[in-house]
């Protein structure tokens, strides 16, 4: 089926700004997004941590950049992967973007952070994260909106996760989170889980450090 999300015969997400060329609208993007990521540090976006709250984020991070930002994706996605030569995490069946995101958060919630150590606490909240992530809710944008979701809920539950640590670290982050997710129908369980528990573990901002 051809992506609605791109311009016609071309790789190139739709987008407000007119970019029709991959590296330009990577470019903009990204510096754009970074502007719309400092503003949430400092201004964060109130709300109670359901899927309204993680599609308002996603909306603030992307409304000048896409039509669509704020909202579900509606058609199934393959992310080629570097670290899986070239193959994709099994994202969530648009049908079920919806659904397995709520439950994903709600699940969050109920973890008793308050009596975990912080290693514990460092491997259920890379557990929270990882497992948002591999439903993939939007078109584009994932990682950045659900680290962005998930430090800011950190702050709430006393962890106050180290931004700069994972927007520094980008590309071990990702990578991270498609080591934690590399469970496949055919090809079986190849996760590896150490590398996010570790940086989300070094994120944390211990009440002896501040
Ligand atoms: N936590 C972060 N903070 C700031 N910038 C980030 C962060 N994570 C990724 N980036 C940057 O965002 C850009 C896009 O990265 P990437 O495609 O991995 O994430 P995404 O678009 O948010 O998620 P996805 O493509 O999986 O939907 C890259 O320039 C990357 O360095
Ligand atoms: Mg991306």
């Amino acid at each position: 089926m051809r992506d609605p999300y791109l311009y016609e015969n071309s790789d190139v997400l739709r987008n407000k700004l007119g970019l029709k060329s991959q590296k330009d609208l990577e470019d903009a993007e990204a510096d754009y997004v970074v502007c719309k990521l400092r503003q949430l540090a400092t201004d964060p976006i109130p709300g109670d941590y359901f899927h309204t709250h993680l599609l308002a984020m996603h909306r603030f991070l992307f409304e000048d950049l896409f039509d669509w930002a704020g909202e579900y994706r509606r058609i199934n996605i393959f992310k080629s992967e570097r670290v899986l030569a070239g193959l994709s995490i099994d994202y969530s069946d648009a049908f079920d973007v919806a659904r397995d995101t709520e439950n994903c958060l709600v699940d969050m919630q109920k973890k008793q952070w308050s009596t975990m150590s912080y290693q514990e606490a460092a491997e259920e909240m890379s557990e929270s994260l990882a497992r948002l992530w591999k439903v993939h809710p939007f078109r584009e944008g994932n990682t950045r909106t659900v680290i962005t979701f998930c430090c800011q809920y950190s702050d709430t539950i006393g962890l106050n996760l180290d931004r700069m640590l994972f927007e520094n670290n980008s590309k071990y982050v990702r990578d991270a989170l498609v080591a934690y997710n590399a469970v496949f129908h055919d090809a079986g369980d190849l996760s590896q889980k150490e590398h996010l528990v570790r940086i989300v573990n070094d994120g944390i901002r211990r009440k002896e450090q501040t």
